[in-house]
């Protein structure tokens, strides 16, 4: 079923081609929600620049454009204003039945692909033998909604964890667990990976001798000599235990099936660093290998290298890059790589990018996208930090939040205990943490604060998840099964039912929109204007009181319409909702 603005799009592609001439059937129309309701329900630009193309006066254009289609079914005005600004208010019969086509629609009216791409998505990508950190949370939680949506539209996803499991790092993790003697024990289990990393690298900066055979070490491990290549395996698989315990917790959808680590492609590099060599692409440069991708030079003006490998022989991250998004489009299959990293990364990726293209691994048609984030900042603005100065620790933080969010709904709701209060708080101090890190722009840096994510008012996920409930809520009261609501029932009449409406009827073209431009964000302040308009309507509109039968009917659909989009909404988001709080 075809949504309010792909609707308008073709009416309006039609009425372009007749004021202009088939020749700009193509022009974008520019169609936009408006901004203010004096200017209607939806605004159309492309009069300006499609005038100035042409030729044309804008306004006499925009006339043209209006006089030319075909509007009576869909809308009760169309009017030019300004300097060639179309506005269209539209019928509130067509706005009913789009609504009861949404609301029939199990996907409610989310579009299918029509010619699904392939999308691989790099995200959370942690370090083995490190604790996750609150760096890693945003990756995780930005990465996890961008392949919910896109998965939600028919696309394939697949997901890949590039985890950082291979580096010259191991070397003084190894020599130190034999050293003190963890290696002998029948199952390595380590409870504080840092710790563990933090105690080698000392005993590596203290000890020459121990500096020594670590690096005799990445040597073993390198020729797959079984002791290091045995304590390595049991290093990735403990660290992989808690990256699955943060990751089960935080509801992501990531499994120990999408872990792709770095060490994956190892066997692979030679081969990588040879066929870029064939093709004239790399240059000496002290003895080791250097590629220039074109267009980047460094701030003295000289171009601007990616070393693919060292003098030593060894292969960076950069190299295995190239190895894995080669992989990915020819192994995998995929149309459109992924890569949700922070800011910090930037120019690595758009580095990588045109190296790609330039050995032609990525093919034209391969969408080659970073996802690049702002930090996480205490409220000191300074990169969020422990009191003693340490990477904050993810597990730490979920502890935190649901306890918090435990503590709130106590407070609300002291009559209520056990099982529903612990997994309400699960739910609510989770959703939060996840719905701030979601809700803004996502290559902002954004403060860390406990207070502002838990509120029950503003932008917040308590705020939308209380949204849902009392929408559920008034089914209860009405002992009201919402599965026997008719879809049809549904009659927008007051301001603040048709504005609700309105809104719901947004809610493809938004999730369209995510899709395109990998914003969470923009989910999130749909979803919030959902909940504030459902308020504005929950006010004005009485819905079990509102007399007739067929105006309660009525309202009750579009009650249960707003509570689909938000729990659909939120779930995009990986945000759970609950049944009462
Ligand atoms: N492990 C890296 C880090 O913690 C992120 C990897 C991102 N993905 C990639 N294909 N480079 O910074």
């Amino acid at each position: 079923m075809p949504h309010v603005l792909e609707i308008l799009n073709e009416r309006f592609t039609e009425a372009i081609s007749r004021a202009a001439g088939a020749a700009h059937a193509g022009a974008d129309p520019l169609l936009r929600p408006s901004a203010q309701a004096k200017f209607g329900d939806y605004q159309a630009n492309a009069a300006m620049s499609l005038g100035k193309q042409i030729g044309r006066p804008p306004r006499e254009l925009a006339e043209a454009i209006v006089q030319s289609g075909r509007w009576e079914d869909i809308c009760q005005k169309v009017e030019v204003a300004g300097p060639g600004f179309i506005n269209l208010t539209l019928r509130d019969s067509f706005i009913n039945a789009q609504l009861a086509q949404m609301a029939a629609d199990d996907g409610i009216g989310l579009p299918r692909a029509k010619r699904p791409w392939t999308v691989v998505v790099d995200y959370s990508s942690p370090n083995v033998a490190k604790q996750m950190h609150i760096g890693h949370l945003r990756s995780t939680i930005i990465g996890d909604a961008i392949a919910r949506v896109l998965e939600r539209l028919g696309h394939r996803v697949i997901r890949q964890n590039h985890v950082g499991d291979w580096g010259t790092q191991f070397g003084m993790l190894i020599e130190y667990l034999i050293e003190t003697g963890a290696a002998a024990e029948d199952e390595l289990k380590v409870a504080d990976l840092e710790a563990l990393y933090r105690a080698a690298q000392q005993r590596y900066e203290a000890d020459e001798a121990f500096a020594a055979h670590a690096r005799q070490r990445v040597v073993d491990l390198q020729a797959g000599d079984i002791t290091a290549v045995t304590l390595w395996r049991a290093l990735v698989d403990e660290s992989k235990r808690h990256f699955e315990a943060v990751y089960r917790r935080l509801g992501v959808k990531l499994t120990d099936a999408d872990i792709r680590g770095e060490s994956f492609y190892n066997d692979q590099l030679p081969g990588i660093v040879n066929a870029l060599e064939k093709r004239g692409l790399l240059h000496d440069s002290e003895g080791a290998k250097v590629l220039y991708p074109e267009g980047f030079k460094n701030t003295e003006g000289e171009p601007l290298g990616m070393i693919v490998r060292k003098r030593d022989g060894g292969y960076l991250y950069a190299t295995t890059d190239l190895a894995a998004a080669k992989y990915r489009i020819e192994q995998l299959g995929a149309d459109r790589l992924i890569y949700v990293t922070d800011s910090r990364q930037n120019q690595h990726f758009a580095m990588l990018f045109q190296a790609l293209r330039e050995a032609g691994w990525a093919p034209e048609h391969v969408r080659l996208e970073h996802v690049p984030f702002g930090m996480v900042l205490g409220k000191d603005r300074r990169p969020l930090k422990t009191r003693s100065g340490r990477n904050v620790r993810l597990d730490e933080v979920l502890d935190e939040a649901v306890e918090r969010a435990g503590q709130i709904i106590a407070e609300k709701n002291p009559e209520m205990a056990g099982d529903w209060w612990r997994d309400a708080a699960e739910a609510i101090g989770t959703g939060a943490l996840k719905y701030a890190d979601l809700s803004g722009q996502r290559i902002k840096d954004y403060i860390f604060d406990w207070d502002q994510m838990l509120a029950f008012d503003g932008n917040t996920a308590p705020y939308l998840q209380n949204a849902y409930v009392r929408i559920r809520s008034i089914f209860r009261k009405g002992e009201i099964d919402p599965a026997l609501v008719d879809p049809g029932a549904i009659a927008a009449e007051e301001p603040a039912e048709r504005d609700l409406a309105l809104k719901l009827l947004q809610f493809p073209e938004v999730v369209g929109g995510v899709a395109e431009t990998l914003e969470p964000h923009r989910l999130c302040s749909f979803l919030y204007e959902v909940a504030t308009g459902y308020h504005r309507f929950y006010e004005n509109c009485p819905v079990l009181t509102a007399g007739d039968e067929s105006r309660r009917q009525s309202r009750l659909a579009l009650c249960d319409l707003a509570a689909r989009i938000l729990a659909a909404g939120l779930d995009l988001l990986g945000i759970r909702t609950i049944e009462q709080m």
